[in-house]
């Protein structure tokens, strides 16, 4: 639905910064819609102040269509890091460390992001990870639940139980996503994705998890089974994710570094913009 630039922002005193831009496509640019799920973005995300967060700075319009400028993550975006093999143990779970406190802060604030994926999961070249793209994201009704509406939203093949079946849910929806993004960095390989997007959904519903390989250590290779329970009563919330992950990583003796990450990121040479047309000068604003 959006597009993202790199833009320098340039303030009454001259000072200038980079920020990324982003904005609805023009092919959705007449559509209120997607106007009204851009407003939401930028309402919730500018309650939410946290270091795995995508620090959203102001939100506007020009000429009637709406634009958000954050902080621009200069790195990578998990999506751009997955080869068909499995990440390094301690960087794949300072990563998932990262995003589980992400989501245990939103959580806490009532919102469920709802669309957790690696392509919303922004790698700096730091190697701190910070969870970006609250488009679908949603406030909790006073019971802690949000609808799912008549339209399922989110990548389908990260989808939750509750959002194929379009229960209500709450944070523990985000913690199966996260438990996907988990699996596919242990393994190298999604484990419900099918040659058909029916197929995928029949097995996040009824397949079960494949294994992951002995070299996981078994407490770890729990937890993403627990992230990853069709019955959300018996899955995990973020805390207990985070909580689960401190003591197995203390157990298996893993050290989470930041360094870690940040070797994989920088390995690669071109920044996740590239695929974006960044258009430096554009939206100077
Ligand atoms: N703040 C940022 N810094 C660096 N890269 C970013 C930033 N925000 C987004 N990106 C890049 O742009 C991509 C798309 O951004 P985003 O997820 O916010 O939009 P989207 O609505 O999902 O767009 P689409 O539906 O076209 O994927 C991200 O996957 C990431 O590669
Ligand atoms: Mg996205």
């Amino acid at each position: 639905m959006a597009e993202i630039f790199i833009a320098e922002e340039q303030t009454t005193l001259g000072i200038k910064r980079l920020v990324a831009l982003k904005r609805i496509r023009p092919e959705f640019e007449q559509d209120r819609t997607f106007h009204r799920a851009f407003a939401e973005e930028a309402r919730l995300s500018m309650r939410l102040a946290h270091p795995h967060i995508v620090t959203v700075f102001d939100v506007g319009e020009v000429a009637d269509i709406p634009y958000l400028s954050m902080e621009w993550v200069r790195g990578r975006d998990l999506s751009t890091l997955l080869f068909d093999e499995p990440m390094p143990l301690e960087p794949a779970l300072r990563l998932l460390t990262d995003v589980g406190e992400a989501l245990a802060y939103a959580h806490t604030l009532g919102i469920v992001h709802r669309d957790v994926n690696p392509a919303n999961i922004l790698v700096a070249e730091s190697g701190v990870a910070k969870l970006s793209d609250f488009g679908i994201a949603k406030a909790a009704d006073t019971r802690g639940r949000t609808t799912t509406g008549h339209l399922v939203k989110g990548k389908y093949s990260y989808l939750s139980p509750e959002q194929v079946r379009r229960e209500p849910l709450d944070g523990r929806s985000d913690v199966f996503a996260l438990g996907i993004v988990a699996h596919l960095l242990l393994s190298g390989r999604h484990p419900f994705r099918r040659a058909t997007e029916l197929a995928t959904l029949h097995a996040i519903l009824y397949e079960p998890i494949p294994s992951l390989a002995p070299s996981v250590p078994t407490p770890i290779a729990a937890l993403v089974s627990r992230a990853l329970a069709v019955d959300c009563e018996q899955r995990l919330t973020a805390r207990a994710w985070l909580d689960g992950l401190d003591i197995a990583c203390m157990d298996a003796r893993v050290l989470r570094s930041h360094e870690q990450v940040a070797a994989i990121v920088t390995s690669t040479a071109t920044t996740v913009l590239a695929r974006h047309k960044p258009a430096p000068n554009e939206h100077t604003r």
